[in-house]
């Protein structure tokens, strides 16, 4: 259903639901195919993504597609990649409960089109939003959940992956490959 995506990234790119719209120079809709098997979902756009228009793009967005396709296989449009909140918060702060609200709805629609059978959620933020728990990441990651027809992985952000060195580099790759083998099954 392409058309249905480009539908759905043309009303998003015009959206005002919250004062993020203010700020931000470009709302960050989200790349990849539309029968993407896999959907990434990070935080919120950084300074390189409000001004290109595209999820992670900078650093850690370099590291999050290299381990994706080393450890899958996918190539970048075969993951769709999207953030929880689609515009950038000003110098990076966290979004706020009423931002996150506000544009989950997108967030859904994208999910409804997509229908995935994966999941990966990278760091705290959209790993707690998605399996509806307070619990941090360090304790959830390393195993699948279920996520209504799909199956979803949580991993660290690989802004901490950056941060954390050779031991969250490996816990990363081993959900990053996890995701690869729930895919596999699923075509199986
Ligand atoms: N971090 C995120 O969570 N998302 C991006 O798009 C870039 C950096
Ligand atoms: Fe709309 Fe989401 Fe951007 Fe807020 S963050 S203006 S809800 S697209």
């Amino acid at each position: 259903m392409p058309d249905a995506l480009d539908a759905l990234r043309e009303r998003a790119l015009a959206c005002t639901r919250c004062e993020l719209a203010e700020t931000r120079t470009r709302v960050v809709f989200g790349s990849g195919r539309v029968d993407a098997r896999l959907v990434v979902v990070g935080e919120a756009p950084g300074a390189q993504e409000d001004l290109s228009g595209r999820p992670f793009v900078g650093r850690s967005g370099q590291l999050l597609r290299r381990v994706v396709a080393e450890e899958t296989g996918l190539g970048d449009d075969d993951c769709f990649v999207v953030n929880v909140v689609k515009c950038r918060p000003p110098s990076n702060r966290d979004p706020r409960p009423a931002e996150v609200a506000a544009c989950r709805p997108w967030l859904d629609e994208q999910l409804a089109l997509v229908t995935p059978s994966v999941v990966l959620t990278v760091g705290n933020f959209a790993t707690r939003l998605l399996l509806d728990t307070r619990d941090g990441i360090t304790r959830l990651r390393g195993r699948s959940y279920e996520f209504g027809a799909s199956r979803l992985v949580p991993t660290l952000h690989p802004a901490a992956v950056l941060r954390g060195g050779a031991a969250a580099m490996a816990q990363f790759r081993h959900d990053v490959a996890l995701a690869g083998s729930l895919l596999q099954g699923a075509a199986a």
